[in-house]
């Protein structure tokens, strides 16, 4: 963590919970929070639930996402949803490139610029994510993978925005497994993520870049992970679903 960057801890529910059980989540999660000042929280959650999810958020600094967009914005997409239709459901952040999207769904890298110019120009602040498959970590092609699919989300990026933007790193082998990157690797990794950003857009953009961290963050590892100097956040799976795991992750000591 650093001074000058404020802490980010987001849920992201994927596709779980039902309406009901989305609506008492993020009262409860409305209910426990404090004043935004010293933390930024916000939950990225299915997107039909985004309007019923967002009513209840608003009036509190809690922010509320979707977890994909297309980059159009409007046309023959047959099952898309653009920045405009997001934000006017409440969205006012979005995911770029999760792994599930990337290697699920096989997204291909060259979509991640055009995703990230509509949210940005769709006034959603995108989380670009960014990670290694286990393969490529065991055949030490991990700052190789992360290169290109930070070029690719970065393409179209002026230095200027870089406050609007934030990276989440998730090593694909860490999440929903149980098994954390060690505060060490996380580490070496966002130190990366952070150089490439300076190079890339100069100095004052890597200092002011937020880099979460995330894959199987639980309330006993928060901590140690947030004590790591360039890591900004946390990106949550399993563990936001529920208040008692997810409340004292937005809780965590600084
Ligand atoms: P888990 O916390 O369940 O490992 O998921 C991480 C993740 O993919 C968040 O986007």
């Amino acid at each position: 963590m650093n001074e000058g960057r404020k802490p980010y801890i987001a849920g992201n529910w994927k596709m779980n919970l039902d309406r009901a059980k989305a609506l008492d989540l993020i009262k409860t999660i409305k209910g426990r929070l404090g004043d935004g000042n010293d933390r930024e929280v916000a939950v990225f959650c299915p997107s039909v639930y985004l309007a019923d999810v967002s009513a209840v958020a608003q009036g509190s600094p809690l922010g509320v996402g979707a977890q994909n967009l297309w980059f159009e914005r409007d046309g023959a997409y047959t099952g898309e949803l653009s920045s405009a239709m997001l934000r006017e459901v409440g969205a006012d952040r979005v995911l770029i490139g999760h792994s599930e999207r990337r290697h699920v769904l096989l997204e291909p890298d060259d979509w991640m610029a055009r995703k990230m110019r509509a949210a940005l120009d769709g006034s959603l602040l995108p989380i670009l994510c960014v990670g290694e498959k286990l393969e490529e970590r065991k055949g030490n092609r991990t700052e190789r993978v992360l290169k290109r699919q930070l070029e690719a989300g970065f393409s179209d990026i002026q230095a200027e925005e870089i406050r609007r933007v934030t990276i989440a790193y998730e090593p694909v082998w860490a999440i929903g497994t149980g098994e954390t990157a060690t505060p060490l690797q996380v580490g070496e990794v966002h130190k990366f993520i952070r150089r490439w950003v300076a190079s890339r857009l100069g100095a004052e953009a890597g200092e002011a870049i937020r880099v979460l961290y995330g894959g199987s963050v639980n309330p006993g590892n928060v901590k140690a992970l947030m004590s790591v100097p360039d890591v900004d956040g946390v990106l949550v799976g399993g563990a936001s679903l529920k208040p008692d795991t997810f409340l004292p992750l937005i809780e965590f000591d600084r």
